[in-house]
């Protein structure tokens, strides 16, 4: 297959900060003089003290240990709202698009200060001190960016809990951090439909203890209980309080938030970041990666509840004095044009989203697209999973225009930034490639026993060094990031990603190569969906895997052996489907369910899950050496009752 490459043209190169030569001057010092470079560019923010040491860091097995500019202090709110305002207050910092066509606003730096500080203020007086836990349960409402900066103006810790999870997985993650706060709404609405949030918080605190106070945005019209002494409504709430609220002075080391992620094992684990290093690595990128300009609009589409929300919507943008757009509803509501409406309406300049929506909206052709202007567009990112080079070349050509740059953007929950990216002025473009690393990113390509491979070559993804913006900790846990990210291949931090490089240095991400999956962008562990489904009575024992889906990414293939007695039906594979979204959530519901008398197995027990995996994709005349199972037959049985995928 010949290689399709878009070269930088003329037009992105005269707008763009970063040109090639400025790129590999850059990359070059931010490699080989971390301290240098990190301590020039960490000046972006505001320092109340400022740092003397940049960088203190080491992946030693046993003794991994990450502190950047850890001697200064600042405020995240501070940096992101409050030194704009002497030539900001009046510029809009945040859009928000409601779900509802009809419904927006605009909310200036200095209106975003009082709402923050006013939050802030009925947070402080209800106990929340700096290093407390506070969960955020909310829908894409300007309450929640309210929310995130009010925790950081008081030098608080926020959870988000993505609004989409049921009362279960909210109970479990406020249970793990301690938190005795909780922020959510009356109710959700996302394409015309609504989300009871107060009814998950009421049932999840039924299963855990300890939270002592609940405020309450009222988003719908809808009444809900209120439990006196410890619901608040938010709105009566603020009339209590003024719009004053100093900010909190924390050291760069001091925890800034924690979000639970999936992992191939265990609970979802609390990725704890820090504040200094990871706001001057979500500013940098943001500037730099969507080359943001002064006055531009941006928008991911993002949920806050996710970390390309926390770095992409929230903090990077606002720390650079951006504009950003956040939008509640979702890509098909009213119409499978919406995306494009909003970009028309508010005059979008920089769009960033998910391939598993591009897929599905290239599904409905061009003319949804084709019949809104999109003239205001200059660059389109990607994010959450490996774009597909027609995907890619659809999004440039009928969203873009054949106009607009295509950044694919390589990064995770724990790294807290982008880390490989295209640089709109400086990288050529390669459909399906993250292409090359941000600076200070070092990445490497190691084999399964961690020898690093040179050169064009696939395997391993690690990173070699750090940056600022890596996670510091699994929360309450640094045993298990230790033994997460840093014991696979001793001295680098793993990925759990696969990944190729080419003959240009360039990477292109292969997917996970352990137990989690990627469903339209959200990452999902199989053990968590496998302890969902034995936890009905009639299971007895599950394996999930992920298998190729058209729109999706991955789809979620279960393998449920079922107890003594039961019978395999239709009826039962809805009633799984159903019992799955109420454990966990609508996100994790498996999408093909067969019933197996029998799992493949080792002698030792263990589940060949190699086996399940290529069963799963259709690939079963090759289904490698079978001779070590302690049963072979349930192969056979396994292959002929698959279930189809299309
Ligand atoms: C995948 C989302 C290919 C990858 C920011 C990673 C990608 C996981 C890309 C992290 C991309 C994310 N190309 N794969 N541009 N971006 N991924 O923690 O497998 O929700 O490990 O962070 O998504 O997902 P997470």
């Amino acid at each position: 297959m010949t290689e399709i490459i878009h070269n930088v043209t003329d037009e992105w190169a005269k707008r763009a900060f970063i040109d090639q030569k400025t790129y590999q001057e850059w990359y070059a010092q931010s490699v080989n003089d971390p301290d240098a470079f990190w301590g020039e560019h960490g000046k972006r923010l505001d320092w109340f003290t400022p740092y003397t040491k940049v960088k203190n860091t080491s992946f030693e097995p046993g003794n991994v240990s990450i502190r950047w500019f850890e001697d200064g202090t600042l405020n995240v709110a501070h940096n992101c709202i409050d030194r704009h305002l002497p030539h900001r207050a009046n510029q809009t910092a945040i859009i928000w698009e409601g779900d509802d066509p009809s419904e927006s606003r605009h909310i200036t730096y200095q209106e975003l200060h009082d709402r923050v500080a006013e939050l802030a203020n009925v947070l402080r007086n209800r106990g929340v001190e700096k290093g407390d836990r506070v969960t955020i349960y909310l829908p894409m409402i300007p309450e929640a960016a309210f929310a995130m900066l009010a925790c950081a103006r008081l030098g608080a810790v926020h959870s988000l809990v993505f609004a989409g999870f049921s009362p279960d997985s909210l109970a479990s993650r406020i249970e793990d951090c301690g938190s005795k706060f909780v922020i959510t709404a009356n109710e959700g609405l996302r394409g015309g439909r609504k989300v009871p949030l107060k009814a998950n918080v009421d049932a999840a605190l039924k299963r855990v203890s300890g939270v002592e106070h609940v405020v309450v945005v009222r988003r719908t019209d809808t009444d809900v209980p209120m439990e006196p002494g410890r619901d608040v409504w938010y709105h009566e709430a603020i009339e209590q309080v003024t719009s004053e609220c100093p900010p909190v002075e924390v050291n760069a080391e001091d925890p800034l938030f924690i979000l639970y992620t999936s992992g191939s094992t265990g609970k979802p684990k609390g990725v704890l970041h820090t504040t200094g290093g990871y706001l001057v690595y979500a500013a940098i990128t943001h500037q730099y990666v969507f080359d943001y300009h002064e006055g531009d609009v941006y928008w991911c589409t993002a949920d806050v509840g996710w970390v390309t929300g926390h770095s992409y919507i929230v903090y990077g943008p606002l720390a650079n004095g951006a504009t950003t757009l956040i939008f509640e509803g979702v890509p098909t509501y009213p119409d499978i044009s919406r995306f494009w409406q909003v970009v028309d309406k508010h005059n979008v300049n920089i769009f960033y989203t998910a391939p598993t929506a591009i897929r599905s909206l290239m599904q409905a052709g061009d003319e949804p697209v084709k019949k809104t202007s999109r003239a205001s567009l200059r660059l389109l990112g990607s994010v959450g999973e490996p774009i597909n080079p027609e995907a890619w070349e659809w999004y440039y050509r009928v969203v873009g225009d054949s106009r607009c740059p295509v950044v694919d953007t390589w990064w995770q929950t724990e790294t807290g930034g982008i880390l490989i990216a295209p640089l709109p002025g400086a990288t050529a473009l390669k459909p399906g490639s993250a292409t090359l690393p941000f600076f200070g990113v070092k990445p490497g390509i190691v084999d399964n026993e961690g020898r690093p491979q040179e050169g064009a070559a696939e395997g391993n993804l690690v990173i070699t060094d750090s940056w600022p913006g890596q996670m510091r900790s699994v929360y309450g846990d640094h045993k298990r990031f230790e033994e997460t990210y840093f014991a696979t291949y001793p001295g680098c931090y793993f990925t759990g990603d696969g990944a190729r490089r080419d003959a240009d240095g360039y990477y292109w991400i292969t997917g996970r190569v352990d137990d989690v999956i990627n469903v339209s962008g959200h990452r999902m562990g199989t053990a968590e969906v496998e302890s969902a489904l034995v936890a009905h009575a009639k299971v007895s024992e599950a394996a999930v895997v992920g298998y190729p889906h058209d729109i999706k990414g991955q789809g979620i293939y279960a393998y449920v052996t079922l107890m003594e007695g039961e019978e395999p039906s239709d009826e039962l594979r809805k009633e799984l489907v159903a019992w799955v979204r109420r454990e966990i959530g609508p996100i994790a519901s498996p999408d093909l369910i067969q019933f197996a008398p029998g799992l493949p197995k080792t002698r030792s027990g263990k589940i060949m899950r190699r086996i399940l995996r290529k069963i799963a994709e259709d690939e079963f005349g090759n289904l490698g050496d079978t001779s070590t199972l302690a049963d072979p037959t349930v192969v056979d049985d396994l292959v002929n009752n698959r279930q189809n995928r299309h």
